[in-house]
């Protein structure tokens, strides 16, 4: 989704305009610019390197902000990319968000004789912005914010005021770094690393100016002063680095077993058969005597949250609903207080799980949050949570961070199970479980080579099924998600179950189905659906436990996996299948790390 980047300090801003855009590249963009005061504005449609390339010349001037544009009003065009500029290039912008009323706006604005010159709804935030600007950007920032409605980040600057930048915060992630040779202001904190730790995250309805030496943080309805006291990011710029791998999806996925124990650390009394998750405290007593639990996420964090949900109710005993982000936030909540609603969000930033918070909150249910990324709106707005110290994931495709969420679950099932009826045993075994899973994942990484040579070999075909039973049928539908995100491939999940309630017409030679059959407690089941698809002679790859050679007479392909407690069995089961797909997407030569169309994190609706 857009970036947003800037500074002013004593250092020639241009090139640390140009390194800030690169650090928010993954987030996904079509167009960039950036703005200094002193030289003037440059865009380009496509990557940074063609932005770099039109600053022939060297840029004067220690301040400027720049900008990632992802297309949402008008398409990624140099005139629709950011900054932009009021009427008379007094007053330059970079927005992240939607302006909703921006047609009303652009209606007014016309009507005192403003011309526009884009598609775009930021072009009417800046022009409105021009006409309240009397000499000081911070009060024309203000006074334009008050007839706005809608969802923004911005960051402002004047070539009248070259030693300011003005940003504002209504739903959409603004940070300050504090640096000693300058400030900063940034959409996404991993921007900032490479310059400073310290950073404020600016709330809803804030507004900020920021000098070189200083910093200030108001209301913007009241203009009350905030003193907002800075906090201090953990994560390491080293952990942004590709570290000799191809890609950063293919990193992420390698890094599977550190990210189990860093999710872990801590947080596993084995020999107890319990958890303990800090940020859960204060609400240990709600969770033992809930009625049920609401979970809401998108995409990958919808998907772990199924997963959840399976362990939640098997071991647990929690009864449990789980609901996409986008659907929950419209849909009619039947009031039951004895519920509460935990949201998943990899970045803590999407706009839809965003929404299911307030929503939750306006029917007085207690919010959680199980979020990677540290110090994001959703980790900041919800009254308790589990962070999953996955590190920073660059790449779109979400991998480690889904094996973190699915770690979380585990843990969270054992913490609410233990206060349940889940026995001492019960949780002993899949705490050791958790224990081992780093070193099995080491195991299961080794089958990479044999994973691309499959994955080859199923790269051209046009449509696929990935089936799974019961635990495995959310893990079927994560992997087609990653196929479809970095691969492009029509992919689809299902259970098996109900293969033959339609979705088995369409297979032949020519339409393989990819099958989660490990040996658990619905294996037979799984094995049934196995053969009523080779019955219709598709190709079938299937994944099963390590010396299984009942599906293996039946299959294609096989991966074996290793054997674990059924509840960990998911975790095991998807880095193969996370794999699977990044090899099919560099089979097919895509840019596997940014694919097509899609943005890191979704922060507008
Ligand atoms: O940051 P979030 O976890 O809230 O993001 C949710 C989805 O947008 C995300 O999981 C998306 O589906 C990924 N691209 C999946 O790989």
């Amino acid at each position: 989704m857009c970036g947003i980047f800037g500074y002013v300090g004593t250092r020639t801003a241009e090139p640390l305009l140009l390194e800030g855009l690169r650090t928010l590249e993954y987030r996904g963009y079509d167009s960039a610019g950036i703005y200094v005061p002193e030289y003037g504005a440059v865009k380009a449609v496509g990557p940074i390197d063609a932005l770099a390339a039109k600053l022939t010349e060297p840029v004067p001037g220690t301040s400027g902000i720049a900008h990632t544009r992802w297309a949402t009003h008008g398409e990624p065009t140099e005139a629709n990319a950011h900054p932009h500029q009021d009427m008379s290039g007094g007053v330059w912008l970079v927005h992240n968000g939607i302006v909703e009323n921006y047609q009303e706006l652009r209606d007014g604005l016309k009507m005192q004789g403003v011309s526009f010159t884009s598609e775009t709804d930021t072009e009417v935030l800046v022009k409105l912005i021009g006409t309240l600007y009397k000499g000081d950007i911070a009060d024309a920032v203000t006074n334009a914010l008050a007839q706005v409605r809608g969802a923004y980040g911005l960051a402002v600057m004047s070539p009248r005021e070259p030693d300011r930048i003005v940003v504002a915060r209504m739903g959409s992630p603004i940070v300050l770094g504090l640096g000693t040779d300058g400030n900063f202001v940034a959409s996404d904190p991993s921007a900032l690393l490479a310059h400073t730790k310290d950073v404020i995250y600016l709330d809803d309805g804030e507004l900020a100016v920021i000098t070189a030496d200083s910093h200030a943080v108001r209301t913007i309805s009241t203009a009350e002063q905030r003193e907002k006291r800075p906090e201090r990011i953990e994560w390491d710029v080293e952990a942004m680095k590709k570290d000799g791998f191809a890609h950063y999806m293919e990193k992420e996925i390698f890094e599977a077993p550190q990210v189990i124990e860093n999710t872990l650390r801590g947080r596993l009394i084995t020999e107890k058969g319990r958890a303990k998750l800090g940020g859960m405290e204060s609400v240990l007593d709600e969770l033992s005597r809930l009625n049920r639990l609401q979970l809401v996420g998108c995409g990958s964090a919808y998907y772990a949250s199924e997963v959840g949900r399976y362990w939640l109710e098997e071991y647990a005993g929690l009864p449990v609903e789980v609901e996409l982000a986008s659907e929950y936030r419209y849909k009619r909540n039947l009031p039951d207080t004895k519920s509460a609603l935990l949201a998943v969000s990899q970045s803590g930033e999407t706009a839809d799980t965003r929404a299911c918070i307030q929503k939750a909150k306006e029917h007085d249910l207690t919010t959680l949050g199980v979020v990677n990324a540290v110090g994001s709106t959703i980790a900041r707005e919800t009254d308790a949570g589990v962070y999953n110290h996955a590190g920073p994931e660059i790449a779109v495709a979400s991998t480690k961070a889904f094996i973190s969420q699915l770690t979380v679950f585990a843990l969270l099932t054992l913490l609410i199970g233990r206060s349940r009826d889940m026995t001492q045993a019960d949780g002993q075994a899949i705490a050791r479980a958790l224990e081992e899973l780093p070193g099995v994942l080491q195991s299961v990484l080794k089958q990479a080579p044999k994973l691309q040579q499959v994955a080859e070999r199923y790269a051209d075909y046009r449509d696929t099924i990935f089936i799974g039973r019961k635990f495995h049928t959310p893990i079927a539908h994560e992997g087609a998600l990653k196929l479809k995100e970095v691969a492009y491939i029509h992919a689809e999940g299902y259970a098996g179950g109900e293969l033959k309630h339609g979705p088995i017409a369409m297979l032949d030679e020519q339409f393989p189905v990819i099958a989660m059959a490990p040996q658990d407690d619905v294996y037979e089941k799984m094995v049934s659906n196995i053969a009523e698809v080779k019955a219709r002679k598709a190709p079938v790859l299937a994944f099963v436990s390590e010396g299984d050679t009942e599906v293996a007479q039946l299959v294609d392909d096989v991966i074996e996996l290793p054997r674990v407690h059924p509840l960990v069995q998911p975790i095991v089961s998807t880095v193969p299948l996370h794999l699977l797909a990044y090899y099919v997407g560099i089979a097919k030569g895509y840019d596997v790390d940014k694919p097509r169309n899609l943005a890191k994190s979704v922060t507008v609706e």
